[in-house]
C-alpha cells in the first residue's frame, strides 16, 4: 500500500458490506435529493467515485434511466462483485456496470455528463487532487455532486446521554488518528475551489433520531463493530458497558431513553457545481 493508496478505515469485510446497504437505505433520500438538485437527469452518463457495493450507483442508474449510464468504479473487488449482483437483480445490468480499480489508477478517454460519489472524498490523501483528476473526464457544462459527511459534534444528544456522545466522539477520534477528517463536509467548498472547480452549492441536513425506532442506533452500532479491528489497532475501546457484538444497537438504545434523550446522526453535506 503507498502513501497514495490509504487503507479505507472501515475495512472489506461482509459486516462493512452489510452496514454500507443499511447506509445507502438510511441516506437514500438526501443522496437522491443531492443529485437531482445537481442536475442529474434521465439519459446522463456517469461515474461513480467509490461505488462500494453500489447503492449511489443503482440510486444514479434510477435517475438517469434505460437511455443513459452509469460506472461504478472501487478499489475493492468483493464489493463491487456484490454491487454487480445488486444491478443484475435491479434489472439494471445494462445502465449500471462497475469497474475494480484504485482511483489513483483509473485511467483512458472516458467521457461522462456527472463525476458523483458518497463519503469517499475524505478518504482520499488528496481529495482535491482526485476530484481534478476526474473533472477531465467530463464534458463542458458537467456536473460534479458529492455527498461528504461530518462526524464532529460535541453535544449529539439532549438531555446529554454519555454513552451516545462517547460513541459519537469514538467515531471522530479513530477517523482522526487513521488519518481520515472527521470533519470532512465543511471542507468542501475548498475542496472544490483546490481543485479549479467553481465554488460549489452546499447543503446540510441533520438526521435526528427521536423513537426507538430510530435507525441511527443501528447505523451507529454498525459503525462501530466495523470499525472495532481499527479501534484495537489505536489503543481505543467502546464506551464502558458497550460490546462489539449484536445485541450493541439495542444497548444504545436502551442508554439513549433511559436518558430520555434525542441524538443526532452525522451532519450530510452535499457540495455540486458544473464544469464552465
Ligand atoms: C464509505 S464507502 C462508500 C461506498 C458508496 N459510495 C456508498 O455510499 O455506499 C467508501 C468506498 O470507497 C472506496 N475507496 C476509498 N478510496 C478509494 C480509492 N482510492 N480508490 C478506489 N476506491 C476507494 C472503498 O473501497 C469503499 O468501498
Amino acid at each position: 500500500m503507498t502513501d497514495d493508496h490509504p487503507a479505507y478505515v472501515l475495512g472489506s469485510t461482509d459486516l462493512e458490506h452489510h452496514r454500507l446497504m443499511l447506509q445507502g437505505h438510511i441516506l437514500r433520500p438526501w443522496t437522491e435529493r443531492f443529485l437531482r438538485t445537481a442536475g442529474l437527469r434521465e439519459g446522463m452518463s456517469v461515474l461513480d467515485l467509490g461505488s462500494g457495493v453500489g447503492d449511489v450507483s443503482l440510486l444514479a442508474g434510477e435517475i438517469v434511466g434505460p437511455r443513459g449510464r452509469v460506472l461504478g468504479v472501487d478499489r475493492d473487488p468483493t464489493a463491487v462483485e456484490k454491487a454487480r449482483g445488486r444491478a443484475a437483480g435491479a434489472g439494471l445490468s445494462d445502465t449500471v456496470t462497475f469497474e475494480v480499480t484504485a482511483l489513483e489508477d483509473l485511467a483512458g478517454s472516458l467521457s461522462f455528463d456527472a463525476v458523483v460519489g458518497r463519503f469517499v472524498l475524505l478518504y482520499q490523501r488528496d481529495p482535491a487532487r482526485i476530484l481534478r483528476k476526474f473533472t477531465r473526464f467530463l464534458r463542458p457544462g458537467g456536473i460534479v455532486a458529492f455527498h461528504e459527511i461530518d462526524l464532529t459534534n460535541e453535544n449529539p444528544s439532549w438531555p446529554p446521554c454519555p454513552t451516545w456522545d462517547d460513541s459519537y466522539a469514538l467515531l471522530a477520534e479513530v477517523y482522526r488518528a487513521h488519518g481520515t477528517p472527521p470533519d470532512f463536509g465543511r471542507r468542501l467548498n475548498r475542496t472544490f475551489v483546490d481543485a479549479g472547480l467553481p465554488g460549489p452549492e452546499i447543503e446540510a441536513v441533520g438526521i435526528v433520531g427521536a423513537n426507538a425506532g430510530s435507525a441511527l442506533f443501528d447505523w451507529m452500532a454498525h459503525s462501530l463493530r466495523s470499525l472495532e479491528p481499527a479501534l484495537q489497532e489505536q489503543g481505543l475501546a467502546l464506551p464502558s458497558g458497550l460490546e462489539p457484538d449484536e445485541a450493541l444497537a439495542e444497548a444504545l438504545r436502551e442508554a439513549v431513553f433511559e436518558q430520555g434523550s434525542q441524538v443526532m446522526g452525522p451532519i450530510q453535506y452535499g457540495a455540486w457545481t458544473r464544469m464552465p
